[in-house]
């Protein structure tokens, strides 16, 4: 049996699927038991020459063909954005083809239009390469981890900002030279707003939760903070207390709650996300069966995200070979949103200080009248050069808010230089 395969898209994560589908045919077949093969793949300029182990007459402008076509079994989506991706993806699953997406940012926003068309048409969506690219996170949440309960994920989940984090970390540049040298690389685009300010991240994160808690969850419920604000003081001060700065997307359910988020935070040294450096990517998985488990590796690239859609493409083919049926949309839970404020985690705050008798009282007073409990302070300089530095115990995300304002309204309190979560310790 041959189970046929149109592409949209010849970018890098469609050629890179279409150079797998080639030199792995016979291992692809075994483990199918078909097949696999693309027929047709469109693009935005066919005219153009490209090196890729099909005929040129596969290639089309026409995407709508590709998905109305009577020769295609299974659509892979590879354009990216919103439109046209969206109504191709929809009229793919009208037409009865099954559909395999690596776009997080369409999944994010419209996952629950697609969903339900997919389930109305008895037909497969499979996005394993739309989270942290060549590490496979979609299925081991989905059907590995179906007998536990997950409580939390904590992810590094954008590779540009881990690489900058990474060179801010360990050669003490400023934010903008990290960003100027990941750009130089190819690590960040040359507008790099989506990576910057945590659109992708957050785009993950939303996808992560709602596999993970089994309830829809779109880049909007996610509260959302980027790494432009981290100075180098923050991250020299967080080496300091024995601290790495990760951008983390965390999803949590607690008392039935979903709560989602991305922001720098500290996460212990000894922690297994502490050690995730470079553009690369983990999630790491916390169940009170299975305690903790870390998925690590490339979250970026052609080849690497063509392996978890060539992984996708096996396994539709296999049911379409079989008769079987994947796993379909696992949203069956309508769990409410937790507010940002509701949430709670660890503080870290450095604030420039007064230096005389007092202050220390002061300052812990504003905690006390918030309920805010701080674990460790200490003064750092004299003087001018005052500052104290504290780490609060695990505290509601308002309480600590209403406890900045306090703080920037105490005389003896010179700035809120930096405020920062922590994350991973308790
Ligand atoms: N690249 C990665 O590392 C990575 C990692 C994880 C997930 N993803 C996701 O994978 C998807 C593809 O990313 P990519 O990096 O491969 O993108 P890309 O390199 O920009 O490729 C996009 C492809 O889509 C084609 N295309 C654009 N508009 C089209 C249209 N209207 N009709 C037909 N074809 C059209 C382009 O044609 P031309 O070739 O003619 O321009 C190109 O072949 C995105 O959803 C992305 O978020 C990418």
């Amino acid at each position: 049996m041959i189970v046929r395969v149109g592409l949209l898209g010849a970018g890098n994560v469609g050629a890179a699927t279409i150079r797998l589908l080639h030199e792995h045919a016979e291992d692809i077949e075994q483990r199918a038991g078909c097949r696999i093969e693309v027929v047709r793949v469109a693009v935005r300029d066919p005219d153009r020459t490209r090196d890729l182990p099909i005929v040129p007459e596969l290639l089309t402008g026409d995407a709508g063909a590709v998905v109305r076509g009577d020769d295609v079994d299974v659509v892979a989506e590879l354009i990216g954005g919103t439109e046209p991706a969206r109504s191709l993806i929809l009229e793919a699953l009208a037409n009865g083809k099954h559909v395999v997406t690596a776009n997080k940012e369409l999944l994010s926003t419209q996952g629950r239009e697609l969903f339900d068309a997919a389930e109305a048409a008895g037909a497969a969506l499979q996005f394993e390469g739309a989270v942290a690219g060549g590490v496979p996170v979609i299925r081991p949440l989905k059907e590995s981890l179906a007998g536990e309960r997950v409580s939390r994920v904590l992810g590094i989940v954008n590779g540009t900002t881990n690489y900058v984090l990474t060179r801010m970390t360990e050669e003490g540049m400023s934010f903008h030279d990290a960003l100027a040298v990941a750009i130089g690389h190819g690590y960040a685009e040359a507008d790099p707003t989506a990576d910057i300010e945590g659109y992708d991240a957050a785009a993950k994160c939303a996808i992560l939760a709602s596999i993970a808690f089994n309830t829809r969850v779109v880049a909007g419920d996610v509260f959302r903070e980027g790494i432009g604000g981290v100075s180098v003081e923050d991250i020299e001060f967080a080496g300091r207390l024995g601290y790495v700065v990760k951008l983390l997307a965390v999803a949590e359910l607690d008392h039935d709650e979903v709560a989602a988020r991305v922001h720098p935070a500290m996460v212990p040294k000894h922690h297994p996300l502490a050690a995730v450096r470079e553009a690369y990517n983990a999630v790491f998985v916390e169940g009170p069966n299975v305690g903790q488990l870390m998925l690590y590796g490339p979250g970026a690239g052609g080849a690497a995200t063509a392996t978890a859609v060539v992984g996708d493409l096996v396994d539709v083919a296999r049911n379409v070979a079989t008769g079987g049926r994947a796993v379909g949309c696992t949203c069956y839970a309508d769990r409410a949103i937790r507010p940002m404020e509701a949430t709670a985690t660890q503080y870290y705050l450095l604030l420039a200080v007064a230096d005389r008798p007092g202050v220390l009282a002061q300052v812990a007073g504003a905690f006390g009248d918030h309920g805010v409990s701080i674990k460790s302070v200490w003064q750092e300089g004299t003087g001018d050069d005052a500052l104290l530095v504290l780490i609060t115990h695990r505290a509601n995300e308002g309480a600590v808010q209403r406890t900045l304002a306090a703080l920037r309204s105490l005389e003896a309190v010179l700035e809120v230089r930096s405020v920062m979560r922590v994350a991973g310790e308790e």
